[in-house]
């Protein structure tokens, strides 16, 4: 792989400069497709496109809006995108996350649709189009085009540079045809994405869903054997890749040994040293399940009364597209639902959830992965979920137990996990306490064998195989050209 000719697209960039008084400060974003494609370009270099959206952004950039990364240690350029508010607002907050972002969870939150939204997001696709092909240095460039945002952009770049390897990878579900056909702009997306060489999802099901909807809704051939679509003459295959994360993880990241961490976290966190602790660790978004989860830990309390005051159940949220009205009434209610539960199983002992909404370093999450008895993600529906693979990355003693959602794409890979349905309170509770009590010897059996799977199928499997499957791909069109 030459790294000069990688670009990636996203809309969330993997280093975020905020003014702190008179300081500047770095943050890395809560965010799936950072967490795994950062690692990868690390590994290639290359230039990384994104919306610059922290206060300190602007302060930051050379004169051709680039800033060398990681901070410190630097392997690759990422080259801000400045997007005025209205953009901001139309584009992102508007029609990909108020539109598109429930369209394909399907989480029982109603999407929104408003032409003044498209029309921001159409050019706002047209302005990273621009400067990818600004950044291409060759004119067959590989360019990794990720998730939601930009499904428009694959076809406007394959425009201006036909022979470019375009590989754009949706990060979340995709529903049914019928499910689909609700987006007034359906068929644009779908065109808009069959621009690419190569489109992925995490699962078959995804793949198998967005065929359905190509057939249902344009005009051209679908090979189901080869999954495959062929439109004015190009293909464009669909395929399977199973996301994943950087293994081993960052040296910092377990470099405080298990012990130490289960010591601080609950001196922190003011619980005696015994306590029993349940981690979950997510964006503060109503796909999650946090309501669920709480539900679930209330119902462990009211069925296994002797966890009163013995277990605590600690909620890492990051705060997440607040100003959407649907995330606020979410944030409310998750908000009141713990302090409902801790009201009633809480007295004067240790609270049955600490509920904390603020950004958390990866360093930070670390510590408490390594420090709790077990982590539960209750997605209603997830793509992937990375969270579920980074604790057992995080899990080097071969400790803990994971309680991981049917209705992720995780949950595919990791049987050993407790699987359990989040809509179902009863059958949490149970896995909470079965989590509880197991012992040692099973737990570890578990941990070795999704440590086994996630140390095999990391993140540079994944990148490699798309590039793998671009290049052949490529080697046949000229084959035949
Ligand atoms: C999901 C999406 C990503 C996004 C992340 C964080 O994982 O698939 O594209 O970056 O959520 O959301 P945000 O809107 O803060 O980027």
């Amino acid at each position: 792989l030459r790294g000069e000719d990688v670009i990636v697209v996203s809309n969330r960039e993997p280093y975020i400069h905020q003014h702190s008084g008179d300081k500047i400060e770095v943050q890395r974003p809560a965010s799936g497709l950072v967490t795994a494609l950062e690692p990868i370009m690390r590994a290639c270099s290359g230039i990384w496109i994104a919306h610059g959206g922290g206060t300190a952004d602007r302060d930051t950039v050379d004169r051709n809006d680039r800033v060398a990364v990681p901070p410190g240690n630097p392997a690759y350029q990422l080259r801000r995108i400045w997007l005025s508010e209205e953009q901001v607002n139309g584009y992102y907050y508007g029609f990909a996350n108020e539109g598109l972002w429930p369209l394909c969870h399907i989480a029982h939150v109603r999407p929104t649709f408003r032409s003044g939204d498209w029309a921001h997001y159409v050019a706002v696709n047209q302005k990273f189009a621009d400067a990818v092909v600004k950044e291409a240095k060759t004119k067959d460039p590989i360019v990794l085009v990720q998730d939601y945002h930009f499904a428009l952009l694959p076809r406007m770049l394959r425009e201006a540079l036909p022979d470019a390897t375009i590989i754009t990878f949706w990060h979340i579900p995709w529903p049914n045809p019928e499910s689909f056909a609700i987006c007034p702009w359906r068929e644009e997306i779908v065109l808009g994405l069959l621009g690419s060489s190569i489109v992925g999802f995490h699962t078959q099901i995804h793949c198998n869903n967005f065929v359905d909807t190509v057939d249902r809704f344009i005009e051209a051939r679908v090979d189901r054997e080869a999954l495959g679509v062929t439109l004015g003459g190009k293909k464009t295959l669909v395929r399977r890749y199973p996301i994943s994360i950087d293994w081993p993880p960052e040296k910092e990241l377990l470099a405080k040994p298990v012990e130490q961490c289960r010591a601080e976290i609950r001196q922190k966190n003011h619980l005696p040293a015994n306590h029993a602790i349940g981690i979950g660790i997510d964006r503060l978004d109503y796909t999650k399940g946090i309501i669920e989860r709480f539900r679930a830990v209330e119902r462990l309390f009211e069925l296994n009364p002797e966890w009163i005051g013995r277990f605590t159940f600690v909620q890492i949220a990051a705060p997440s597209r607040s100003s959407i009205f649907e995330y606020k009434s979410h944030e409310t209610l998750v908000i009141e639902t713990a302090a409902q539960i801790n009201q009633r199983f809480g007295g004067r002992g240790a609270p049955p959830i600490i509920l904390k909404i603020e950004h958390h370093e990866p360093w930070q999450v670390y510590e408490y992965y390594r420090a709790a008895e077990l982590c539960f993600v209750s997605s209603l529906h997830d793509g992937m979920n990375l969270v579920a693979k980074e604790f057992i990355a995080a899990r080097d003693d071969q400790r803990g137990i994971l309680v991981l959602s049917q209705f992720t794409g995780a949950a595919r890979e990791l049987p050993e996990a407790l699987i359990v349905n989040p809509y179902d309170a009863d059958q949490c509770a149970a896995a909470l306490q079965l989590a509880l009590v197991m012992p040692l010897t099973e737990q570890r059996d578990r941990m070795r064998l999704m440590r086994g799977l996630v140390s095999e199928f990391n993140v540079y499997r994944w990148a490699g195989r798309m590039l793998l499957d671009a290049a052949s791909m490529r080697r046949r069109l000229h084959l035949v050209e």
